[in-house]
């Protein structure tokens, strides 16, 4: 319904939506020694993470990866990665150390709405399909070693407690999902079975969060990779841990000492986080209260929402649209993040792509420069905080490594693998991102620090890993 305010007087319209984004920028303010007192509590809870299952907001799940790619992986292998609105499968010839991958291909499949909150059954079978259909296309150049099964790496972005490299069960949903029947179960069974009831001889080697998946696929390219992670539709990090300082792993150590750590950290939050009356209400109305508040506050499932939700506060408390609240500003999730970003990176002198957003999007005809320059300002705000906020959680990863220093003598590179479309597509975001991790760690020792962009590495990553896992391996 439309809401039919008092005229307000021009003068007072601009002088209540001024204080009101001007509230909210203090509020969203990230100086550095806030950043840092968040790496710090990020490193804390990562400790805590490792000591004890449920010692911490941060799961720090142990992803059962003791052993990175080397090169020397070969064979044919496929991947399914799930994980935000899309989802993608993959088959790639890899060729071993010289050849590495000889020959790759994918497709990509939109997950109908619908899916996302309905059955496990209903989710599951409808990947399976998407897969034997892909399975079946398979053609020249790819191998198939005879009287073998095929065999698959399944990314799957999501918490979930494994059990081994090629089960785990899932701890909750994240982003868009909520599909009351699949958590607790283990989601290589729910594949397998849907798999089974389609007709589709697979194997999953190994099951893997997207963050493993990019560590994986990053460090097949590059030895120096440390780390992984991801800023997309929501955002996590993984890491590769020393063995020995995983207190609640009680297993065998591993040959390599090392153990890949799947950190979960959009659920981190912590009293040092910048919050707004804004964050609190998309939190509060979303699929999952209470849960993922860094993941709310940085990524790019969110970031969007939270520009549309300070508009309809201007609009209902300064009149910002006029004397009635455009109704469209009302409907969640109406501004995605993409469009934000268009916004945002508008460079033209009236603005046009701001006004031509806010009118397709929001219904909400002519708007003056001044108006658009108010929504400039807020995109700046509220992306600025979230890129900042991720550059003090890899900030964190690297103090928990002893990697924020320069030891003496020394000239150890770390490579970080990004990924997500958040990183890939809004270009601000990531600048900004990147320099405030310089402005962290100072001159000299970001000179050993690289951020590489790993381009769905997380579905290549998978495939290494099936690769690496593969029940012929023992074999060949
Ligand atoms: C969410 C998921 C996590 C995933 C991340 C990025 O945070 O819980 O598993 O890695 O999104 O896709």
């Amino acid at each position: 319904a439309l809401v039919v305010r008092h005229r307000m007087k021009s003068s007072g319209k601009w002088t209540r939506t001024m204080a009101i984004l001007r509230e909210f920028e203090g509020k969203c303010a990230t100086p550095i020694s806030k950043l840092r007192q968040v790496a710090d509590a990020m490193t804390v809870e990562m400790h805590a993470g490792l000591a004890s299952e449920g010692g911490s907001k941060l799961k720090m799940i142990i992803s059962y990866v003791d052993n990175l790619p080397t090169g020397d992986e070969a064979g044919l292998f496929y991947a399914l990665d799930l994980g935000g609105t899309n989802f993608r499968v993959l088959r790639v010839q890899l060729g071993g150390k010289d050849t590495r991958v000889v020959k790759q291909e994918f497709e990509e499949v939109s997950i109908p709405p619908h899916l996302m909150i309905g059955t496990s059954d209903a989710l599951f079978d409808f990947i399976a399909a998407a897969l034997a259909k892909f399975v079946a296309e398979e053609g020249e150049g790819f191998h198939p070693a005879p009287g073998r099964q095929r065999e698959l790496g399944f990314t799957f972005s999501f918490p979930v407690r494994q059990q081994s490299i090629a089960s785990g069960s899932l701890i909750k949903w994240t982003k868009g999902f909520s599909i009351e029947d699949t958590v607790g179960q283990d989601v290589v069974g729910e594949l397998t079975k849907a798999m089974e009831r389609i007709g589709l001889d697979m194997r999953v080697a190994a099951l893997v969060n997207d963050t493993i998946g990019t560590l994986a696929g990053g460090k097949y390219y590059n030895q120096d990779v440390i780390a992984a992670v991801i800023l997309g539709t929501g955002t996590n990090a993984a890491y590769v841990e020393r063995a020995q300082a995983i207190p609640k792993w009680h297993g065998l150590l591993p040959k390599s000492g090392e153990m890949v750590i799947n950190m979960e950290w959009g659920n981190f939050r912590s009293s040092h986080l910048p919050l707004t009356e804004y964050d609190q209400a998309l939190d509060v109305e979303s699929l999952n209260p209470g849960e993922q508040i860094f993941e709310k506050i940085i990524s790019g499932m969110y970031l969007g929402d939270i520009v549309r939700r300070v508009l309809c506060k201007m609009a209902e408390e300064a009149a910002f649209f006029g004397d009635t609240v455009p109704p469209k500003l009302k409907i969640p999730f109406i501004l995605r993040t993409p469009d934000m970003s268009a916004m945002h990176h508008d460079t033209s002198p009236d603005l046009r792509v701001v006004g031509s957003k806010l009118k397709d999007i929001l219904e909400i005809p002519n708007t003056s420069l001044k108006m658009r320059k108010v929504v400039v300002d807020l995109c700046d705000i509220v992306a600025l905080r979230g890129a900042r906020l991720s550059a003090a959680g890899i900030f964190g990863i690297l103090k928990k490594l002893g990697r924020d220093t320069v030891r003496e003598g020394e000239k150890q590179r770390s490579v970080i693998a990004l990924d997500g479309g958040l990183y890939e597509h809004y270009t601000k975001f990531s600048t900004c991102m990147e320099s405030t991790l310089k402005e962290l760690l100072g001159a000299e020792v970001t000179a050993n620090i690289l951020i590489e962009h790993s381009n769905d590495g997380s579905g290549i990553g998978a495939a290494l890993l099936a690769a690496s896992h593969s029940q012929y391996l023992e074999e060949s």
